[in-house]
């Protein structure tokens, strides 16, 4: 199958960052939640460095350097944590979208997240911007003349913030002005915008593992002590700043000024901002058919409610007279049509109607219950070499059809959570000898809980869950991309194995 190259690109930076840090502790499956904690370690240290921190153009610049130089122990590695923390988060940002759009989680039903992304990013640089503008020295003053140009070029300021520094220079109520959109507007406002990023998903997590988030914080703590923070010479506005270190994370659109007129850098800095929020429709992929209810088989449990990653299914009043309390309704703008949610349907049990038509409570148009079980029967009355095996894939990791040998079938699912584990049994009784199931790699499921879900069923720490009856030695779950064939083929081999042995032990309990 082919993978784009950005894909490839990214999976071969993700299996790198795999072998350093382990599945587990990979920064690049927890981007958004590190983004988040590294915000915690912003807030904490910003709270701190509020406190000594004077907040007028005459005491600015020296309050900064006392807190670096005198309080250099407690209050200057704060500012370096908070200097830091900054710089990361524009990283992890970064990294967060690139990866989003690198495995095509950006359009179609995702559209929202996406565009509700770009204004965050926005947020943080500016909020980077008023963060630089505090410390009032000669970056600030640069930053400040610069900024003074961009408003210019608005038609609603027409001019009025060049006044504000050619004649009267810096004023404190304007000094007040950016202090409070640092401490207060912004971060109000990226706490909204974040709030809004996250909405249509659901059991989103904030946290990153702990290990990581510890690892995270003593690099930067490291690299406070090993190159702390420090300002340039207090602002003069009298004089032009000769030698700057710009912070090219944030300050990146400043220098353009010298050599661009204001317009045109925002004509720049919007059409690129455009241009991202309407990649979802410029690069458009179709989703597939919608989940849907049959109430006949619906009698409204919830499970799949709990279990859908977009809160694309709400649970509400009963409304065809059956004797249930409740029915599950699917809102089609929200679902992300993956098949989570016919994998947690108690009634997707194959054995429910050996002979019949499988009929479950939510299913999908593309891949309904009934046809898995079909295929997974067919697959199985196929095989022709000992021992069977019948690996279950998603569409989105690797393709499982590239396994097919004699002695093992590939089943191709929309998301490795859409196996509801009766099928799994189903396969055994079936006569097959074992069952992998390939779900995408481990922490990064495109559809977010298709592995995990799969894997809590499976040791019977979530509806429903897998019975103890399907032997766990004939069961192997791993995930995997496009590129890992040769793991799984190695692990497949190991099943082998372990799946003869198994056979032999049992033949020789039978014999004797
Ligand atoms: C302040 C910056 C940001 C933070 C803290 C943040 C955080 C998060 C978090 C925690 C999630 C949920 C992940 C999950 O539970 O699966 C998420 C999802 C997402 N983010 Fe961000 N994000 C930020 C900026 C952005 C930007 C700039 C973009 C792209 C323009 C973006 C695109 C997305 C998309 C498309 C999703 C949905 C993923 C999915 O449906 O599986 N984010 N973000």
């Amino acid at each position: 199958m082919l993978v784009n190259p950005v894909k490839r690109a990214y999976l071969a930076l993700e299996s790198w960052f795999n072998i350093s840090f382990g599945p587990e502790w990979n920064p690049l499956y927890h981007l958004g939640t590190l983004s988040f904690f590294l915000f915690w370690v912003i807030l904490v240290s910003g709270i701190y460095l509020f406190i000594p921190f004077h907040g007028s153009v005459e005491g600015a610049h020296a309050s900064v350097e006392y807190i670096t130089h005198e309080q250099w122990y407690v209050a200057g590695i704060m500012r370096s944590l908070h200097r830091y923390a900054s710089d990361a988060v524009v990283i992890t940002v970064l990294l967060h979208m690139f990866k989003e759009f690198a495995s095509g989680r950006y359009r179609g039903f995702r559209w929202f997240s996406w565009v509700t992304g770009v204004p965050n990013l926005w947020m943080v640089v500016t909020l980077g911007i008023t963060g630089y503008w505090l410390v009032w020295d000669e970056l600030a003053q640069y930053i400040a003349v610069g900024s003074a140009q961009l408003m210019d070029a608005l038609p609603i300021f027409s001019g009025a913030m060049t006044r504000n520094f050619v004649s009267g220079g810096m004023t404190d109520r304007f000094f007040i002005l950016i202090e409070f959109l640092h401490l207060l507007g912004q971060p109000l406002i990226l706490v909204f915008l974040l709030w809004l990023h996250v909405k249509r998903l659901s059991n989103v997590e904030i946290n990153p593992p702990r290990g990581l988030a510890m690892g995270t914080f003593i690099a930067l703590l490291a690299l406070s002590l090993w190159h702390p923070a420090v300002s340039h010479a207090p602002a003069n506005l009298d004089s032009v700043p000769r030698e700057l270190r710009i912070d090219w994370f944030y300050l990146n659109v400043y220098p353009l000024l010298e050599y661009w007129p204001a317009r045109q850098v925002w004509m720049l800095t919007t059409g690129v901002t455009l241009l991202l929020m309407m990649l979802p429709w410029l690069l458009p992929k179709k989703d597939g058919p919608r989940a849907i209810v049959d109430l006949d088989h619906c009698n409204g449990c919830g499970i799949c409610f709990e279990d859908c990653p977009f809160d694309a299914i709400s649970v509400q009043a009963r409304t065809d007279g059956a004797r249930y309390e409740h029915e599950v309704v699917v809102d089609p703008a929200l679902c992300g049509a993956c098949g989570i949610c016919a994998g947690s349907c108690p009634a997707s049990n194959p054995f429910r109607t050996p002979r019949g038509e499988l009929k479950t409570g939510i299913d999908m148009p593309q891949l309904p219950a009934e046809e898995m079980r079909r295929l997974t029967r067919e697959a199985v009355t196929t095989i022709s070499a000992e021992p069977k095996i019948i690996v279950f894939g998603c569409e989105h990791g690797l393709n499982v059809k590239r396994l097919d040998r004699a002695d093992t079938r590939g089943i191709r699912l929309i998301c490795s959570g859409m196996l509801p584990p009766t099928l799994v049994e189903y396969a055994l009784k079936q006569g097959a000898a074992g069952v992998m199931v390939v779900g995408c790699r481990e922490n990064d499921c495109f559809y977010r809980f298709g592995n995990r879900w799969t894997r809590m069923r499976f040791a019977g720490e979530r509806k429903p869950i897998l019975r103890a009856r399907a032997e766990r030695e004939r069961l192997l779950m791993h995930g995997a991309a496009e590129p890992d064939l040769r793991e799984i083929e190695a692990e497949l081999e190991q099943f082998r194995g372990r799946l003869r042995e198994l056979e032999r032990a049992e033949t020789g309990v039978a014999q004797s």
